[in-house]
């Protein structure tokens, strides 16, 4: 049987990101794809017991470092139990975030650098993103959406500066993993930014099996 598809969805929080990725997934299905729908953090009981205590907004004194382990830990359970498994039936998985999220809020805007992105390597056991779309909404829209919502978790109630820092770092992991990034213009109707994705899934397909 040949290897699947791995997908991650990435953005800032009010990208609209989490919208994109379960109407593509109807699209895909449509389209007789097998596919698995996953998030993060989540995706696992495991991994969801985790998401609950990352993202309680009682708990204040978690360090950063804690932070990053629980989402690596997170992580971790999700790839060994889901993703893996999933990808190697030949299933094309879309994962909501992945580990380009880490490297962005913990390594880059909390400021705990590059051990991040080295913990991952471990949590991931090689398994990165086929393709990662990624939906670029500058951090004043993503604002005026959230607000809109009336969306609060922990990390969300973060300062407007560690909402622009997240947004700085994907733009410069875009540039640095230019072969699997694919940047989204995440302005505009809900259709005219699922069409973009699709129309860049459409694309690339075809450039794969040209080779
Ligand atoms: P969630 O409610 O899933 O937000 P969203 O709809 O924006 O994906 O909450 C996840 C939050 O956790 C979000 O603010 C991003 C953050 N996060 C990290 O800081 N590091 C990570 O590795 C992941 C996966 C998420």
């Amino acid at each position: 049987m040949s290897r699947g598809l791995f997908i991650s969805f990435e953005g800032a929080d009010g990208s609209g990101k989490s919208t994109q990725y379960r109407i593509f997934a109807e699209y895909l299905k449509q389209q007789g794809y097998d596919i698995l729908l996953t998030r993060e953090p989540g995706g696992t009981p495991i991994s969801e017991s985790i998401r609950s205590i990352i993202l309680d907004p009682g708990n204040k004194e978690m360090s950063d470092m804690t932070e990053a382990l629980l989402f690596a830990a997170s992580r971790a359970q999700l790839v060994s139990q889901v993703i893996k498994p999933a990808v190697e039936q030949g299933k094309i998985v879309l994962c909501d975030r992945f580990m380009d999220s880490s490297i962005a809020y913990q390594g880059y805007a909390r400021g705990l650098g590059d051990c991040v992105r080295v913990i991952n390597e471990y949590a991931v056991e090689g398994m990165q993103p086929d393709i990662t779309f990624f939906l670029d909404l500058s951090p004043e829209d993503g604002r005026k959406r959230n607000k809109a919502a009336g969306k609060a978790d922990r990390m969300e109630q973060e300062a407007i500066e560690f909402h622009d820092k997240v947004y700085r770092a994907y733009l410069s992991l875009a540039e640095i993993y230019k072969d699997r990034f694919v940047v989204i213009d995440a302005s505009g109707s809900v259709e005219e930014v699922q069409e973009r994705i699709r129309r860049s899934f459409i694309e690339r397909q075809s450039l794969r099996s040209e080779k």
